[in-house]
């Protein structure tokens, strides 16, 4: 019998040719749908391998009930849907997808952050709604972003990307990340700080950092309190590494000047979200990697790493490094 893989969107047929051609593959019906937790569940119990989303919860139940389950490839860099250790557990391959969309979310959140402090989104809807009277000195004047500081939390490889390009508009670079990032000094003049004194003395702090246990509201009351008034906060890692609640009060009191914001708490945020009100604040729809190229890269990689274990090949790109192969599979 054929291995078995259930892949929880719909992804195109010319991406995934490579498993059709050898395996039995079921694909989820929609490409904008998540799919039902009892139908991933079902799935699961006879699947050999899985190809998910961040929208899929790969939580120890899922991961026991697959009884033959040699591999999880989750379509994300990000892997904070996926229980790591039960994963290593069970003798399960937990897959990412990172370098393939680092310089495509660095662009992202480096625009994030243009269209945030130069007010674009706000500008480009004054004129759509007739409001354009005339030239006038101060008219939706934003802040400068060359020769300010950056400060970037998290410093790995989107971090780093980020960095990149804030040299190219003579930035001042600071970071903060559980440890140095010795080529960021070295190449892009980035200098490490507390997370205290990256607050206090950044223009705009941009938010890069995985969620976990430690970051989960990493992004506190506190923390706003601590920047400055001008300050502009950009976050395109995880929704909730910040307290919402917090950043909002935050945006309303003039504690910081605005947010540029990617991701959110609860995906997808309802329209009449309070945050969504505020004219400072350019919100967008978890699209940090999202390019035609990259998304495929990211589909092709997953595709790639479920073969690799399947046929007794180290996979690519794998997270659980602790992982002893189980349930019938071979390296
Ligand atoms: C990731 O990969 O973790 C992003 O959030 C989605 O591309």
């Amino acid at each position: 019998m054929k291995p078995y893989i259930f892949i929880t969107r719909k992804l195109p047929n010319d991406v995934v040719r490579p498993l059709l051609e050898k395996f039995e593959v079921k694909m989820w019906m929609y490409e904008d749908q998540t799919v039902p937790r009892e139908i991933l569940l079902a799935e699961a119990a006879k699947a050999d391998a899985l190809l998910t989303m961040l929208t899929d919860k790969v939580d120890e139940a899922l991961l026991k009930t697959g009884k033959k389950l040699k591999v999880v490839a989750n379509m994300a860099v990000g892997y904070d849907n996926v229980d790591i250790q039960a994963a290593s557990r069970e003798g399960i391959a937990i897959c990412n997808t990172p370098d393939v969309l680092t310089d495509t979310t660095a662009d992202l959140t480096f625009a994030l952050l243009m269209a945030t402090a130069r007010r674009m989104v706000e500008a480009a809807e004054f004129v759509k709604d007739g409001k354009w009277q005339s030239w006038s000195p101060f008219l939706l004047a934003g802040q400068d972003i060359h020769h300010k500081t950056i400060g970037i939390v998290g410093m790995g490889k989107i971090g780093q990307a980020v960095a990149k390009r804030a040299t190219g508009f003579d930035m001042n670079i600071l970071y903060h990340n559980r440890s140095k990032n010795q080529e960021a000094e070295k190449e892009l003049g980035a200098i490490y700080t507390s997370f205290d004194k990256l607050l206090r003395s950044s223009d705009f702090i941009v938010c890069l950092t995985p969620l976990t246990k430690e970051t989960r509201h990493l992004f506190t009351r506190e923390a706003f309190r601590k920047m400055k008034p001008s300050a502009i906060f950009v976050n395109a890692s995880r929704g909730p590494v910040v307290d919402e609640q917090a950043l909002y009060d935050a945006l309303v009191s003039g504690e910081i000047a605005g947010a540029g914001l990617d991701v959110f708490d609860k995906e997808p945020i309802g329209q009449d979200h309070p945050l969504l009100k505020l004219s400072n604040v350019v919100a967008l729809p978890h699209i940090g990697s999202a390019t035609i190229e990259s998304r495929t890269g990211m589909m092709r990689l997953c595709v790639e790493n479920i073969e690799a274990i399947l046929e007794g090949r180290p996979p690519k790109t794998l997270v659980n490094k602790d992982w002893q192969p189980g349930r019938g599979a071979t390296l």
